[in-house]
């Protein structure tokens, strides 16, 4: 009698675990008809945020890019690239046409988290401080020409009103950083200042997004790249635009007729997003609440949080993992995009891959196989929804571009540059965000090219110092 009893139990429990399944695949759906629609959304907000400062969730940011790298670039530069869970550091010995990037050298610090939410002075003369060491171990294998002072490109990865190339102030912060002194103050004056409370001597020459930089990155080695998508702990695009078709631009009209405009795109909304009550209740809570939807549907910093608050719905109410809620699943943001990974990509016929991440990250054993197949379906059916958006995100691109169809006899080829370690790391879910904007493309997904572009941005910043380099005017004339 207990037998049956228990196995009665377990087939009710089973099956309210299952219906919370069911209905988090159909709240997730994102049929080809519901992408073209959020591609048309996109493409709509992108022409408002273009027309006036504050016209569109989009805020369409002009870069003060107005030519991409060429291959001429001559010298050493340094990059200092801020914004994920890591700050890196590099430096390039630019070789010009014949050499491009003759030598690099780059350094990965991870930043203390208590430093994200902090002051200003503190992350900055951490940034400052690992600078100036890495600069110490410069080699002789680096040159920089006589009586010229050492020049950065700064990569800061959140969204910045740009006064200039080289300076600009912090609309707010994303992804997990939060300091609120910061907001409204130009990033670069800040970093000039830690700089100099350190005492390294070096001058900031241009301070761009992660995807101006990985555009910039992209265009040096191939003319045909258009866009450039992050996909990593936050997301975001950057493409090239026509300087005319910004009318909130009242500058001079750039030589090249053309502007490298940062999207924003974390902050896109729309109605056609598939949203569900967990990602509104982990928004609620989050650092941002009402902010960057994209993001937190798409991002390497929320798809794993997304998991754990479905996981803990399911051991709650279906009692998945036993009579209590196992505690370290109810701490925010403990299962990472990569555990999520690993267990999505999990072969072995067991799925021991589930097995031990559920151990080693929220002390949770003793499932069945029927459990770990639900925890891997619920990976699935959670990136999924976030690759296919992306790819949605990349169609509407190319729809405000005119680049998303075939003209007959026209040879337009079109390059996307993509980087972050949500696209270089999740192939379950890199493969579904090509595959479907393969699928949204039709035919003309035969002149469009997603390219990885590793490092982009940090070398793409490098290539903007130089190019916009203090010494350059003195030189050219
Ligand atoms: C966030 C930032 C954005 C950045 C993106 C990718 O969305 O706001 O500036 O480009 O993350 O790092």
């Amino acid at each position: 009698v207990l037998v049956v009893h228990r196995r009665e139990r377990s087939s009710g429990r089973w099956d309210k675990a299952a219906a919370i399944l069911r209905e988090l695949k159909d709240k997730c759906r994102t049929p080809i008809g519901k992408l073209r629609q959020v591609a048309d959304d996109m493409a709509f907000e992108m022409h408002a945020g273009l027309a006036s400062e504050g016209g569109s969730n989009l805020k369409m940011i002009i870069s003060y890019v107005d030519n991409l790298p060429t291959g001429d670039e001559k010298g050493l530069f340094y990059a200092l690239d801020l914004g994920g869970t890591n700050f890196r550091v590099l430096r390039v010995q630019l070789g010009g046409k014949d050499k491009y990037v003759a030598k690099q050298e780059f350094e990965e610090v991870s930043i203390p988290p208590h430093l994200m939410v902090g002051t200003s002075v503190a992350l900055f003369d951490f940034i400052a401080e690992a600078l100036k060491k890495f600069v110490d171990t410069e080699g002789e294998d680096f040159h920089l020409s006589p009586g010229r002072r050492r020049e950065l490109g700064f990569t800061f990865s959140f969204p910045v009103k740009q006064s200039s190339i080289a300076s600009g102030t912090l609309f707010k912060w994303t992804k997990g950083f939060s300091i609120d002194e910061a907001v409204g103050q130009d990033v670069v004056g800040e970093l000039t200042k830690a700089m100099e409370r350190v005492g390294l001597d070096m001058s900031v020459t241009a301070l761009v997004n992660d995807t101006i930089g990985t555009l910039a990155g992209g265009r040096y080695y191939n003319p045909d790249v258009v866009a450039a998508v992050i996909l990593g702990t936050g997301t975001n695009a950057a493409y090239v635009e026509r300087a005319q078709a910004i009318p909130k631009w009242h500058g001079l009209l750039p030589k090249s007729g053309e502007m490298a405009i940062n999207m924003e795109w974390g902050n896109f909304r729309s109605p056609h997003l598939p949203l569900t009550e967990y990602d509104q209740a982990m928004d609620v809570e989050s650092l941002n609440p009402g902010e960057q939807l994209f993001e937190k549907t798409i991002s390497g910093m929320y798809l794993g949080e997304i998991v754990r608050r479905v996981l803990c719905r399911m051991a709650e109410e279906a009692a998945l993992f036993g009579d209590t809620v196992p505690p370290k699943l109810k701490i925010p943001f403990i299962l990472r995009t990569p555990h999520m990974s690993a267990m999505h990509h999990d072969t072995s016929s067991d799925l021991r891959v589930v097995e031990t991440k559920l151990k080693d990250i929220l002390e949770i054993s003793n499932t069945s196989l029927k459990t770990r197949k639900a925890i891997v379906e619920l990976c699935d059916i959670v990136a999924i929804r976030g690759a296919r958006l992306s790819a949605a995100g990349i169609l509407g691109i190319l729809k405000k571009l005119g680049r998303d169809t075939v003209t007959e006899g026209e040879n337009m080829r079109s390059v996307i540059a993509l980087d972050g370690g949500l696209f270089e790391h999740y192939m379950k879910f890199r493969n579904s965000m090509e595959s479907t904007l393969k699928e949204l493309l039709g035919k003309a997904s035969e002149t469009i090219v997603i390219e990885h572009s590793n490092d982009g941005s940090g070398i793409g910043a490098a290539l903007l110092a130089a190019s916009h380099s203090l010494y350059l005017e003195v030189e050219e004339s």
